[in-house]
């Protein structure tokens, strides 16, 4: 395990949790910490060890409360731009991962935060979570992903109202809206519900898991044709031992064994 200045990094069961460790600033992403989730991250793809991935917050009341507002003194035009692609790229990577990312969002997940979380394949939410993108606030808009994650996740009209308010929603709005795909009273209540969920994937074919991942994030893409992705998708797995294992485990009625091949 490498070490890290801002992130707490463990691995138990296939699982690695990486927890955002600046409490003291409520977890706000500086450029450290955005390069060192990047490097945990390269891990997770790479470390075959690790079949599913869990981000949380260190802090009792957030899980990021943005990108370091003491930062932006630096920012003009030109760095501006990369700043954005920066977090743009590094958010690209966790949504592209196909390991399973799951975030457990105990408390403020702001700006960066909330868009953190939205790079993720799903959230779980605590009682004391809230969601927001203030950063027209600031003079500046979401832009690690977040002007177009949040409109895909919970419709233009409650995102715009989101993102043009600049307010919070707490937990049981973010429910209601989608954002959460569950809501739990407490951060240990979370990691164990995104544990359970993960424990579940990990019983699938890890070759179908990824690619149903690359499938769905097709659906947002202009580039791609995510039906033709979909079909090139399902050739391939036809192709698999694991396929045949998992059809062959249905017929003779007992547990299949994959091997992610
Ligand atoms: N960037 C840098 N520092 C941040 C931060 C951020 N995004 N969010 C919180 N902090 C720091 C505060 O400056 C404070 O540091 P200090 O103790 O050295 O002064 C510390 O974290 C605690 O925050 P504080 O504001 O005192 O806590 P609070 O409970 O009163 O308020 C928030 C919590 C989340 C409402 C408030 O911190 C806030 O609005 N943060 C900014 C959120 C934001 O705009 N994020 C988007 C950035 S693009």
């Amino acid at each position: 395990m490498s070490n890290y200045k801002n992130l707490i990094e463990s691995q138990e069961d296939g699982i690695l949790t990486i927890t955002v460790n600046r409490p003291e600033k409520l977890n706000a992403l500086n450029a450290t910490t955005l390069s060192e989730l990047k490097r945990c991250i390269e891990n997770a793809y790479d470390e075959p060890n690790v079949k599913g991935v869990i981000i949380t917050g260190s802090s009792k009341k957030a899980f990021v409360a943005g990108a370091d507002i003491s930062e932006f003194t630096e920012l003009n035009e030109l760095n501006g731009r990369k700043f954005s692609e920066r977090g743009q790229e590094i958010y690209a990577l966790i949504e592209n991962c196909l390991k399973p990312v799951i975030a457990v969002v105990n408390g403020y997940a702001l700006g960066g935060g909330c868009e953190l979380a939205m790079a993720c394949h799903m959230r779980i939410g605590t009682e004391n979570a809230f969601f927001g993108q203030p950063e027209v606030s600031l003079g500046i808009l979401p832009a690690y992903g977040g002007t177009q994650r949040l409109t895909q996740i919970v419709g233009k009209g409650k995102a715009l109202e989101m993102m043009l308010t600049g307010e919070m929603i707490g937990a049981e709005e973010a429910l209601s809206a989608g954002l959460v795909n569950h809501l739990v009273s407490t951060k240990e209540e979370g990691m164990e519900k995104a544990r359970k969920i993960l424990h579940k994937i990990f019983k699938n074919a890890p070759l179908s898991i990824g690619m149903v991942i690359n499938c769905v994030n097709a659906t947002f893409s202009k580039e791609e044709d995510g039906y033709q992705i979909e079909a090139n998708s399902f050739a391939n797995c036809c192709k698999s031992g694991d396929f045949k294992e998992g059809t062959s485990a249905f017929l003779e009625k007992r547990k299949p064994e994959f091997k992610g091949e």
